[in-house]
């Protein structure tokens, strides 16, 4: 079997414009669907200037036609999807009957949120600077067997042996934080239970579902979020979120095999940007940086922390291509990079004065790599809202062909700006 089906990644620190290229490739799609993370992401989509950012809900839901599936893999906080989806209603985008979420999602409680802010708080100068959206703890319970899923909430029962057993591991941090409303557990099952009319139609077995779509010809789109940089494996770890933002996770979170994925698209911005601690060699600081930071509008969709800045990071870029098996590429906000005289490239790193070409497995040499860069001629005619390959201006089209060249992945899509039209396909 050939699956018609294809998955969008973020090669960076999340914030790569993932929802923009999802909501384009979506329109071909019969479906999207979500397979990792939680309401720490924020999906920002303009649809005829109309912003919207989605944090749960996958992108292509923006499209009335399509079917949206959310994984067991994500872990969902009720109150976010119930906002999400009745703002939609009212802004006249009608999600019944087409959106399903799996029977086995976790989901994140007042109690994770509280203690991922307690967590954070104890980590002191060690912080990771999470979204503080309870995504660490909700997972962590998961782990341990002890969280609550989209389908416990329809036994009352054994609800409330869960929800003992949950309080109790999460005592000691229940009993530093002393919030009356936190450890009533009487009003949290009655908001639980308030939640079935909201996960009634929509509760699934979405494995199934997916594969029989995708067996039966209609095209899928598995939509990532967070960035390939922020897997809780292959990111920079502790400086990373808790889940598998790669393709890996795309199966463990839908639970579909892996020949039901047909080709898999990475996406990056021209630049690089980071919320949150942690490593970032190509970082840049001060007025320049701040310049980029505005123009690009980088600001944290989902907490509004300014995001930091840097130049393309093409050592990062390789690796991550190569964990996800990445076939083609699509480059977001080049049109960002307007107007400077001149880019910059990291190449390589130099650590204690050796020549390094690939990501460092150990935190100190990470800390210390500095970036090697290779300078590129900027172009002065404006890209944003080019439509056609051959309308760019000479250096910027350099630029795509330098990375192509180095990656040895093609750039198949290019994004000009924020609308869903200024959007390049290079085959086009
Ligand atoms: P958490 O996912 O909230 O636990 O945060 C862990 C790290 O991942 C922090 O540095 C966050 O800023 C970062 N992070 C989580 N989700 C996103 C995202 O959607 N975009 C960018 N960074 C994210």
């Amino acid at each position: 079997m050939k699956a018609d089906s294809i998955a969008i990644l973020g090669l960076q620190w999340g914030d790569e414009g993932k929802g923009k290229v999802i909501d384009f490739l979506s329109e071909n799609c019969h479906a999207v669907a979500r397979f990792g993370g939680g309401a720490n992401a924020g999906h920002t989509i303009v649809v005829n200037r109309e912003k919207f950012i989605l944090k749960l809900l996958p992108s292509g839901v923006l499209h009335q036609d399509k079917l949206c599936f959310i994984g067991s893999g994500v872990v969902c906080d009720p109150e976010v999807l119930e906002t999400e989806i009745s703002d939609l209603e009212k802004r006249g985008i009608s999600t019944g009957g087409r959106v399903f979420i799996d029977y086995g999602a976790h989901l994140v409680l007042p109690l994770h949120k509280a203690s991922d802010g307690h967590l954070e708080a104890s980590r002191g100068r060690g912080a990771l600077d999470t979204t503080k959206r309870g995504i660490g703890p909700a997972y962590a319970d998961r782990a341990s067997r002890i969280g609550i899923r989209v389908v416990d909430i329809f036994d009352s029962k054994a609800l409330a042996l869960k929800l003992d057993t949950l309080f109790g591991a999460h005592e000691s941090m229940l009993n530093e934080i002393q919030d009356e409303a936190l450890i009533n557990r009487s009003s949290l099952a009655q908001s639980l239970s308030h939640y079935e009319i909201l996960f009634k139609p929509m509760m699934t077995d979405v494995g199934p579902k997916i594969m029989d779509l995708i067996r039966s010809g209609k095209k899928v789109l598995f939509e990532g979020a967070q960035g390939a940089l922020l897997d809780i494996d292959f990111g920079s770890y502790p400086y990373v979120t808790s889940t598998h933002t790669t393709t890996g996770g795309i199966f463990s979170g839908l639970g579909i095999p892996p020949q039901y994925l047909g080709s898999t698209i990475g996406v990056f911005k021209a630049y690089m940007t980071r919320v949150g601690h942690g490593p970032f060699p190509a970082e840049i600081t001060g007025d320049f940086a701040s310049k980029l930071r505005e123009k690009g509008g980088e600001y944290g969709s989902v907490t509004g922390r300014p995001r930091r800045v840097g130049w393309l990071d093409l050592v990062m870029l390789s690796r991550m291509i190569n964990i996800n098996g990445i076939d083609k590429l699509a480059i977001t906000k080049l049109d960002v990079l307007d107007g400077l005289d001149e880019i910059s490239v990291c190449e390589s790193y130099e650590i204690e004065g050796r020549k390094v070409s690939d990501v460092p497995a150990n935190h100190p040499d990470f800390y210390n790599a500095r970036p090697v860069y290779t300078k590129l001629k900027g172009w002065d005619k404006p890209t944003a809202g080019i439509r056609k390959l051959d309308k760019l201006p000479k250096e910027a089209r350099s630029y795509l062909d330098y990375i192509t060249e180095k990656i040895g992945i093609p750039i198949w899509l290019i994004s000009t700006g924020y609308s869903r039209d200024d959007t390049i396909l290079a085959d086009d």
